[in-house]
């Protein structure tokens, strides 16, 4: 009997012991699971964090920028202003001086230099905030690409460098707003002006199929670095002369010229070597940029 009844004890501890384990085993697998999904969840917690710690630091110095900008623009704005002012001073007090007429003339360039920046800064913060507005119609690029050239040619020519046209065959019309693409080219041209020196500077527009074309501006200058052509689009590039040049530099050229062929519905690139010179590339739609759809 008692042998009989020790065998069902020790079967029934046994049992015990198993549902115990398995309880425990079930236990286990559940925790591991839990902390599994804990740690998941972390991860994606500190990725989070990542990328807003990023995006602070992005904006910090985004901010900083601006306010390096600012510095520099308020110092670039005062510049001009005070010979404006001054010259005019001189005038005013001594009207039939043998100077007056090189004061007007230093007057008249430094008033031509602050409207380009003043020009530019509103364009640039128009863009920064999708307020540039387009005005679409039918346009000769040849006949754009001449006035562009007719108004970079005097800086190219401080630097004498030549400047060309070469306007693919069959180029017909295109839908744009030739202001803006004016300015488009106006901006590349004057960069390579500013930094090309008895050199050639080309622009080439050509037909790439029923849909597109492309505009080059293709200098032989000194070139861009790696870094430079890295920052090329960046706003807020710190405000200087140029060598040789009357105006001041806004920095934003590039910026500007960006958005706004990004706004014709097109694309725009970049090639350039040290002392050898740079290519822009622009391609755009024949048609202009897509309609945007009403809401
Ligand atoms: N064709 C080029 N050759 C060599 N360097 C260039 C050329 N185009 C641009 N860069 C460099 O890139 C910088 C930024 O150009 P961007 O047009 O944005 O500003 P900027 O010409 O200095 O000023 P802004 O156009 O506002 O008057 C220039 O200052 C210059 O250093
Ligand atoms: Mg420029």
């Amino acid at each position: 009997m008692t042998g009989a009844g020790g065998g069902e004890d020790i079967e029934l501890l046994r049992r015990m012991l198993a549902r115990e384990r398995a309880a425990r085993e079930q236990a286990e697998m559940l925790l591991e699971d839990k902390s599994r999904d804990l740690y998941a969840t972390l991860s994606s917690l500190q990725g989070v964090v990542r990328e807003l710690d990023a995006a602070r630091r992005q904006a910090e110095h985004h901010s900083a920028a601006k306010g390096l900008f600012l510095a520099d623009l308020s110092h670039e704005l005062r510049t001009p202003l005070n010979a404006v002012i001054g010259y005019a001073e001189m005038i005013a007090e001594d009207p039939r001086g043998d100077q007056v007429v090189e004061d007007a003339q230093r007057i008249v360039v430094a008033g031509r230099g602050l409207l380009s920046l003043i020009n530019n800064v509103l364009d640039y913060s128009k863009a920064e905030t999708g307020k540039l507005e387009l005005s679409l119609q039918p346009v000769e690029v040849p006949a754009v690409i001449e006035e562009s050239i007719a108004i970079a040619l005097p800086m190219a020519r401080e630097h004498r460098s030549r400047v060309l046209a070469e306007v693919g065959p069959g180029f017909g019309t295109v839908t744009s707003d030739p202001m803006r693409l004016r300015q488009v080219l106006l901006n590349l041209l004057s960069n390579s002006a500013k930094h090309t020196k008895d050199g050639v500077i080309t622009v080439k527009a050509t037909r790439l199929g029923p849909q597109d074309y492309r505009l080059e501006v293709i200098d032989s200058g000194r070139g861009m670095d790696r870094g430079q052509l890295e920052r090329l689009f960046e706003p807020f590039q710190p405000v200087r002369r140029e060598e040789g040049m009357r105006f001041a530099s806004t920095g934003l050229g590039m910026s500007i010229t960006r958005r706004i062929v990004l706004m014709l519905g097109g694309r725009i690139d970049v090639r350039s070597t040290v002392g050898q010179g740079t290519v822009v590339t622009v391609d755009l739609p024949v048609a202009g940029p897509p309609r945007m759809e009403a809401a």
